[in-house]
């Protein structure tokens, strides 16, 4: 079996790496020369564990090849991914088009023979008909097939997502019958390795295939953006946010997963698809409200964190210091694309604060995004250093075990606003923290 993947970023490297590893020989195409070039040297230009392992492997194996050439890349492929970004168009938050469509264009330039056009990137409903659209325009006498078929990976524990997902979606064009079972053939082929890991492929149509990344991203969102009202009505009431997470999560038709409270969801796939389910759902005069709330209950949410640490300290943070700890938008990634942390420090610097930053490995990624006079540190407790609040952003595992006692004579005003949770409220108040956390008495 033989694939190209074009698009070298999160998702097509670690679905490349994934297949690679199932014994396919993939071809990867990548535009960026900075990325390419790191990939050809088998430098990961992301963070992703595991990932450098899993390239380097299946590099020096053989089935694994990095290039900026189509037409090579496509030659003997059955099946073609695209797996380039999506991001929002400037202005209505529709999904971003371009890269997917010159994609395509590329693609039906460079076959030689039948292939399936998947789209892996996330899109609107119509994109693979209009994708098969613009092939048939470049080469109207192309035998080719296009399928749907959305990428659930998430960004920290993407291989092991990718390997075992809960379920493949393959959408495809059933208003023709045969030509879908032939397509139908080579997806089975594609993902037969994850059949026998147990994992359900779902074949639809190409609109209900894309709809549903759509849904279910938007659904988890919902879930957070619920979990994190509810976190708030707890604070009032006296009331605590993990348990009653907990007790609503152990009904198995609720379920415990993205129940934590924190400072509002980010990343590069919540904030956008939301907004584009949303746009979809108007374009068709459908009611969306449900998303269109979540989407607002999210940027409000983050805008009161802001106001939540301006609260810790006094009212005014002018002239005070504040430690900032965690800036990815969640841990095991690199990846700063719509962190809570960005609106919250940018407010936070406009408000007159110092801020003292760390991140395990989202800092020079941050530097770009982040207000110009954010002091990066070499680890928390320098962060720490002679701070008036210290403030958790992301939940990475190296902060849990920070000792409260090295904290307290480190920081200058002991007072911390824990915005995920991770530290125990009772060791923190016994070393004499003034320690607030979200949805805990
Ligand atoms: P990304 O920006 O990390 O990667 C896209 C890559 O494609 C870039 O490296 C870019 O240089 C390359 N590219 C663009 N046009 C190209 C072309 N014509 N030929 C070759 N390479 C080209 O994006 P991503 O995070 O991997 O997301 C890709 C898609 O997958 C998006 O639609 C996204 O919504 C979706 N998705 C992302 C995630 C995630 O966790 N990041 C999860 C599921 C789905
Ligand atoms: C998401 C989807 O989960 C994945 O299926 C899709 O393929 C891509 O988008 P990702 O963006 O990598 O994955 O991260 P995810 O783990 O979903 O977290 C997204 C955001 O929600 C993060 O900011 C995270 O901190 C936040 N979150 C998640 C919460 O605040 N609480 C939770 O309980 C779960």
């Amino acid at each position: 079996m033989r694939i190209a993947m074009i698009g070298g970023g999160y998702v097509g490297l670690v679905s490349a790496a994934c297949f690679a590893e199932f014994g396919m020989h993939v071809s990867v195409v990548e535009t960026n020369p900075q990325r390419l070039a790191a990939l050809r040297e088998g430098r990961i230009p992301i963070y992703e564990p595991g990932l450098d392992a899993l390239v380097i492997s299946n590099t020096q194996a053989g089935r694994l090849v990095f290039g900026d050439d189509i037409a090579t890349a496509v030659t003997g492929a059955q099946a073609v991914f695209i797996a380039v970004g999506t991001p929002p168009r400037n202005g209505d938050g529709a999904a971003d088009l371009q890269y997917v469509h010159a994609a395509a264009r590329q693609i039906a330039q460079a076959l030689t023979g039948y292939a399936v056009i998947v789209t892996k990137s996330t899109v609107p409903v119509g994109s693979s008909r209009r994708i098969a659209q613009i092939i048939r325009n470049v080469r109207p006498d192309l035998d080719f097939d296009v399928a749907s078929n959305p990428e659930f990976l998430r960004e920290g524990s993407a291989i092991d997502d990718f390997m075992r997902p809960d379920r493949v979606i393959i959408g495809l064009d059933q208003t023709q019958p045969e030509r879908a079972g032939r397509a139908e053939n080579v997806m089975r082929q594609v993902y037969r390795p994850l059949v026998q890991a147990a994992a359900p492929l779902v074949f639809t149509g190409l609109e209900t295939a894309e709809l549903t990344k759509y849904a279910a991203n938007s659904f988890l969102a919902m879930k957070i953006s619920f979990i994190n009202e509810m976190a708030d009505l707890c604070e009032k009431l006296g009331a605590d946010v993990e348990d009653l997470a907990r007790g609503m999560g152990l009904d198995a038709r609720i379920g415990r997963r993205f129940l934590s409270p924190g400072p509002g969801y980010g990343g590069s796939c919540f904030p956008k698809d939301t907004l584009a389910l949303s746009r979809i759902a108007q374009e068709n005069q459908s009611g969306c409200r449900l998303v269109e709330t979540t989407v607002q209950v999210n940027e409000a949410r983050k805008a009161a964190m802001a106001g939540r640490i301006i609260a810790a300290c006094g009212g005014s943070v002018v002239g005070r210091t504040i430690a900032v700890l965690g800036l990815t938008f969640k841990p095991e990634t690199d990846d700063m694309r719509e962190s809570a942390s960005i609106p919250i420090l940018h407010r936070l610097a406009e408000a007159g604060a110092t801020l003292r930053a760390y991140d395990p490995v989202g800092m020079d990624a941050a530097r770009a995004l982040l207000p110009p006079d954010v002091i990066y540190c070499a680890d928390a407790m320098e962060a720490a250093q002679d701070a008036d609040v210290l403030v958790v952003l992301t939940e990475w595992n190296i902060f849990r075990a920070l000792s409260p006692e090295v904290l307290a004579q480190r920081m200058r005003t002991k007072a911390i606003v824990d915005l995920r949770n991770i530290f125990d409220p009772a060791a923190m108040r016994a070393a004499g923290f003034l320690y607030q956390s979200v949805g805990r008495p």
